[in-house]
């Protein structure tokens, strides 16, 4: 059996020397190709592979036709927008994912880009604390439940909006639910973006949500560029000059963005969120296991496709 683990963003050395040795551990063979230019190499590399492992890689039809042993995709991570299920599952394949294995990656990046926007990104001139301001989570799973845990001893006062979630689940953890979009952001200086891109999710925030923001509201988008509406947005930012928006990874206008806006808007220049030593040795070595426990006992707990 051969495992290949295609990631045009590398993980860190030590999570890829980890993921190696489960699969060589239990005798299957293993094939790395990282920073690949052309998805003729993904086709060339996947042709006689028996399990994927794969980030933000597209993984569409095309690969799949040319992966004709394939039995198994474990994106290493949470979202599987990048993978087309449909395909997968007409040709048989298994489509798994990791959750919760980068959440606490990506909840900090939320801070970090949280203190540079309300410091002025770190122009010089006087900003603001996040102590005591209020933050509106947007959809509390795996990483919005780290973003409350870390928001919590900042002193921020927390509230969420799920509509899959269990209210009790936020009260346990401190967090205030919401039931509404309109008071999820009309009720918060700060929200931070926690949904998937689906078809309802996509180009879902835009003008009418930002411009309902406090004076002073600041977007922080780590989930996905898709849910945003850039039109709407952009001219959200025009209206409302006390508005910020920070994102990890640009959105389609970003330049003009950051020509119009400057100093309101920061974007990272490559998804940054899970690109920490430790949230690629802990989905990393999750997908090789689902790999090898699927290809061993058919073990297919995470499955997201039908
Ligand atoms: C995820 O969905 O898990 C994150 O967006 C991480 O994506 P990445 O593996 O491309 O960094």
């Amino acid at each position: 059996m051969k495992v290949l683990v295609a990631t045009e963003k590398p993980f860190a050395s030590i999570a890829v020397e980890g993921i190696r040795k489960e699969i060589e551990n239990v005798g299957f063979e293993f094939e790395l190709l990282e920073k690949y230019q052309e998805k003729a190499d993904l086709l060339r590399a996947v042709a006689d592979a028996d399990a994927l492992i794969v980030r933000s890689d597209k993984v569409d039809g095309e690969v799949f036709n040319a992966a004709k042993n394939l039995k198994i995709v474990v994106r290493a991570g949470a979202g599987y927008d990048n993978i087309d299920l449909v395909s997968a599952t007409e040709h048989g394949v298994s489509v798994q994912n990791t959750p919760g294995q980068n959440s606490n990656a990506v909840a900090e990046l939320v801070f970090g880009m949280a203190i540079m926007a309300v410091r002025n990104m770190y122009s010089g001139t006087s900003g603001t604390e996040l102590k005591s301001k209020r933050l509106g989570i947007h959809a509390f799973g795996q990483v919005g439940r780290n973003v409350a845990r870390i928001a919590k001893g900042f002193g921020m006062d927390v509230s969420a909006l799920d509509p899959y979630c269990p209210d009790s689940v936020m009260e346990e953890a401190g967090v205030t639910p919401i039931h509404s979009l309109d008071k999820l952001y009309s009720e918060n200086e700060v929200v931070s973006l926690h949904i998937p891109a689906t078809s309802e999710t996509k180009g879902s925030v835009g003008y009418e949500l930002l411009t309902k923001m406090p004076k002073g509201g600041l977007l922080i988008n780590t989930a996905r560029k898709e849910v945003i509406d850039e039109d709407g947005l952009l001219k959200a930012l025009e209206e409302r000059p006390d508005l910020k928006y920070v994102a990890d990874v640009k959105p389609d206008n970003a330049g003009l963005l950051e020509e119009k806006f400057s100093g309101r808007v920061f974007f990272t220049p490559k998804k940054t969120g899970a690109q920490t030593a430790e949230a690629n040795i802990n989905a990393g070595i999750a997908a090789a296991c689902q790999c090898v426990d699927f290809l061993l006992n058919g073990t297919d707990k995470f499955r997201v496709n039908k």
